[in-house]
């Protein structure tokens, strides 16, 4: 069977993303906290109106706490339930901080643009779209966890 044009970028997105998270896995704990060091410092340079949020929080901490849940969401990626289970958690953790869909839109947008900046195996821009993908069912969730209480 020769592939459709369709069947050939599906094929293609499916390599891509895979190319996309392994890359991502294969950083290093340290390589990860850097990134997330460098996302906390952009967000709040681009959103500076986030910074209230982080007004009493110690950015280096709290880049070590989202890289430990990054690696978590990427050792659970085939394992929906367990997933939901670590995105549930970090969601309640976030409850009583009033951060909306609005807040959380911004934070996925800067960190799909950091992630996608540090991988070389895939244009920028692909990459870029594949993080969104990945990052916009997480917090759907997150935000759904935090308006439910
Ligand atoms: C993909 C989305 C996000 C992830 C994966 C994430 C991850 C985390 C993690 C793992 C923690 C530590 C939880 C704990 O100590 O119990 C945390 C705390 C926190 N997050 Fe997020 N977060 C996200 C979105 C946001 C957004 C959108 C904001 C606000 C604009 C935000 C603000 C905070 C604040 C203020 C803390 C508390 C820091 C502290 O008190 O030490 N987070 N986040």
């Amino acid at each position: 069977m020769t592939p459709t044009p369709q069947l050939r970028e599906d094929i293609h997105a499916q390599s891509a993303r895979h190319t996309v998270i392994a890359d991502a896995c294969a950083l290093t704990p340290a390589q990860m906290n850097e990134i997330c060091s460098i996302f906390y410092h952009e967000l709040l340079r681009r959103h500076p109106a986030l910074q209230s949020y982080f007004a009493d929080v110690a950015l280096c901490r709290q880049a070590t706490k989202l890289s430990s849940a990054i690696q978590l969401m990427f050792d659970y990626i085939r394992d929906p339930q367990r997933l939901g289970c670590v995105v549930v958690r970090v969601g309640t953790s976030h409850l009583g901080r009033r951060i909306g869909s609005a807040e959380y839109a911004e934070f996925i947008d800067v960190l799909a643009d950091v992630l996608s900046r540090s991988q070389s195996r895939i244009p920028a821009e692909e990459a870029r779209l594949i993080w969104m993908k990945e990052l916009e069912p997480i917090v759907e969730l997150m935000a759904i966890v935090s308006s439910e209480q």
